[in-house]
């Protein structure tokens, strides 16, 4: 008898007789080990949890395209940004990012945007979010941040002590801390909402000459934010409320897209711009730098299988292709050591071989073996560089812009230290009914902070930014802004 290709199948591919019923030692008798489907059931299903992201654990993912539309390779030669009209397939991952795999959408957290494009040369990975900047501006201070925005070791539960006393402590965060409890803090959908590179990167063209770049993904649906009190109803009527919403347009065919712009700056300007350029916490002037366009992506496509697609997607920002290159940000420099790290332990040292992480464009690697090696392992090829016999050979018209450093090796840090103006500017640029929101929203998010000293600190910060917001939330919580701030 051949096997059905409808048949219920072991893992080994062998039909299976009884998924129902156990074998047993008759009809009351303990359950015999010989049910080797039974045994290899449930041993699997005990292996199904990889882990979860330690940051941005909870996500949502859709497939799409990239086109361009605006010839830049003038600036780049990244071989998939080369012509008007070249498409390029990527796929996006959206997440927020304290909350843990099963928390809820609608939360106040800055919204994880991670965008891979399987170019002809290789996968660009683009991870950013939401919001052009950053809480820190040094990779050496990650671990700390983060441990304040997850569960406090003893009592599990999310502290805003450590949330306040951190940001306090830490002023370069005040930029970003009044984006987060600004109205943009909950998008309405993952729809509504920009997406940022937020580093600064190096863009290179076939000539070899370098400038710097920011990303800026515009959202084409029109920015839209949540109501406080609907974003916390949402979160336990329908904690998933941002991810069936994409799921769900997609489906129906109302295709979300974003257009890419693209800020320019000349590489001889960092050493002048009126400050770091490559600090994360501050925005470039679009005065200074207007918006360029570069293309439209369009997300058409929901995933098929939800862990396959999303859950083992690994993106990295150290993922670029031939004419995008990292910049100094010392942000950017961890995090290029991070997230390989992150996904060998996660997923696997060959991760990059499953299909959703699989370039487009051929692998040919002297890599071998591993877990869960799941291609031909290179096969019979040459498997060291260099060698007499063949093969793969590196390409040195490839090789990176090369580019001049001096200094003396020191721990410094950025000799910039103005945290307040860029903030307060932010404030000032607010409607009245968005200052208030935002007051609001400052209050009741430190109101539970214990002690006074951590928010008087806090407090210090706002009105140095703008002494107007100082004071509505020094009155908010019932406190007067500290004398000589
Ligand atoms: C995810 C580390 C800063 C955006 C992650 C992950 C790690 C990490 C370990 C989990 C990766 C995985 O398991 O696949 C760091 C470190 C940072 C940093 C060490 C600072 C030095 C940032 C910044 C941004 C960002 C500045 C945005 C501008 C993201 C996003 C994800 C992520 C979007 C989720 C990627 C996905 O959807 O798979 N980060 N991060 N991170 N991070 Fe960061």
């Amino acid at each position: 008898m051949t096997t059905n290709n409808n048949h219920l199948t072991t893992s080994w591919g062998a039909p299976v007789g009884d998924n129902q019923n156990s074998l047993t030692a008759g009809r009351r008798g303990p359950t015999l080990i010989q049910d080797v489907h039974l045994l290899e059931k449930l041993a699997h299903f005990n292996r199904e949890r990889v882990p979860e992201r330690v940051v941005h654990a909870k996500g949502a993912g859709a497939h799409g395209y990239f086109e361009v539309t605006n010839d830049l390779s003038a600036y780049t030669k990244a071989s998939f940004l080369s012509e008007v009209g070249k498409r390029t397939p990527m796929f996006i991952r959206f997440s927020t990012v304290a909350g843990e795999l099963g928390s809820a959408d609608t939360v106040r957290d800055p919204r994880g945007f991670a965008v891979k494009f399987y170019t002809e040369e290789g996968n660009y990975d683009l991870v950013g979010n939401n919001t052009p900047v950053f809480f820190i501006r040094d990779a050496i201070k990650f671990p700390d941040f983060i441990h304040t925005q997850k569960r406090h070791p003893q009592t599990h539960l999310k502290n805003p002590n450590a949330v306040w006393d951190f940001w306090s402590l830490s002023p370069e965060s005040l930029h970003q801390v009044t984006i987060l409890m600004s109205d943009r803090g909950i998008p309405a959908t993952l729809r509504h909402m920009h997406g940022y590179g937020s580093h600064t990167f190096k863009w290179v063209n076939a000539e070899g000459q370098a400038v710097w770049v920011k990303y800026h993904f515009k959202t084409e649906q029109g920015v839209q934010n949540l109501d406080v009190d609907l974003a916390a109803k949402l979160a336990g009527e329908n904690p998933d409320y941002h991810t069936e919403d994409l799921f769900n347009a997609i489906d129906k065919g109302d295709f979300p897209a974003w257009t890419l712009y693209v800020q320019i700056m000349p590489l001889e300007d960092a050493d002048t711009y009126r400050f770091d350029p490559f600090d994360v916490t501050k925005v470039w002037s679009q005065k200074d730098y207007p918006l360029i366009e570069v293309g439209r992506m369009v997300l058409d496509r929901n995933p098929d299988n939800y862990f396959a697609e999303v859950e083992q997607a690994t993106f990295s920002p150290g993922n670029f292709v031939p004419g995008i290159e990292a910049s100094p940000d010392k942000m950017l420099q961890g995090r290029l050591f991070a997230y390989s790290d992150a996904h060998r332990y996660r997923v696997g040292a060959n991760h990059n071989q499953l299909p959703i992480n699989r370039p487009v464009s051929p692998v040919n690697n002297k890599q071998r073996d591993g877990f869960m090696r799941g291609d031909g392992n290179g096969g019979s090829g040459t498997y060291y560089e260099p060698n007499s016999f063949g093969g793969a050979a590196e390409a040195p018209q490839h090789k990176i812009a090369p580019f001049e450093v001096s200094g003396t090796a020191d721990s410094v840090a950025y000799d910039h230290d103005d945290h307040y103006t860029q903030p307060g500017d932010l404030y000032r640029l607010l409607s009245e009914e968005e200052r208030t929101r935002l007051v609001r929203n400052i209050v009741g998010a430190m109101s539970p902070v214990e002690r006074d000293d951590i928010k008087l600190r806090q407090i210090g910060h706002w009105y140095k930014a703008d002494p107007e917001l100082g004071e509505r939330i020094a009155e908010g919580l019932g406190l007067s802004v500290p004398q000589g701030v």
